[in-house]
């Protein structure tokens, strides 16, 4: 089945010069780029987009790592996007990410881990609404 995803590329495959990678990787696997840009997130939005982590330990270094500088966004398209995204990323620790996943290629850590997937349908569509109005989706 069709189904959208949404993807971020993360301060430090930005930094490290991976964006234009990391997005041929992901074209190479099928998916389809519906939208994208790229922002520097405030800390007013960091929060709120990972206000699911927010009782989380980590949820304030997460916020402050993901407001250090600009990522990329993008609404993706597959058949089952949500969930081939995330065997195309790779486990959350790139340590543990399998070979030739994206996050074992550019991932430097668990925070620096490289790239964000949506891990439901459900949450796909309220990640994607979260950046990109229905009308910006092509
Ligand atoms: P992401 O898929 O963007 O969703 C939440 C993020 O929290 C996760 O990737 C990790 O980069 C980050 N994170 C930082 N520390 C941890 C941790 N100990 N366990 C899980 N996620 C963590």
């Amino acid at each position: 089945m069709t189904q959208q995803t949404l993807t971020i590329i993360k301060p430090d495959s930005v930094e490290n010069h991976n964006t234009g990678k990391i997005i041929a990787h992901l074209e190479n696997e099928g998916f389809r780029i519906l939208a994208g840009r790229m922002v520097h997130l405030t800390e007013a939005q960091a929060r709120a987009f990972y206000a699911v982590h927010k009782e989380r330990p980590f949820y304030n270094d997460l916020v402050a790592y993901m407001t250090s500088g600009p990522v990329w966004p993008l609404a993706l398209e597959r058949k089952d996007a949500v969930t081939y995204l995330r065997q195309v990323m790779g486990a959350t620790n790139p340590s543990d990410a399998d070979a030739g996943t994206i996050r074992s290629l550019y991932g430097e850590s668990i925070e620096r881990n490289s790239i964000h997937g949506s891990d439901s349908p459900e949450n796909a569509a309220i990640e994607i609404s979260f950046f990109f109005a229905a009308s910006e989706l092509v």
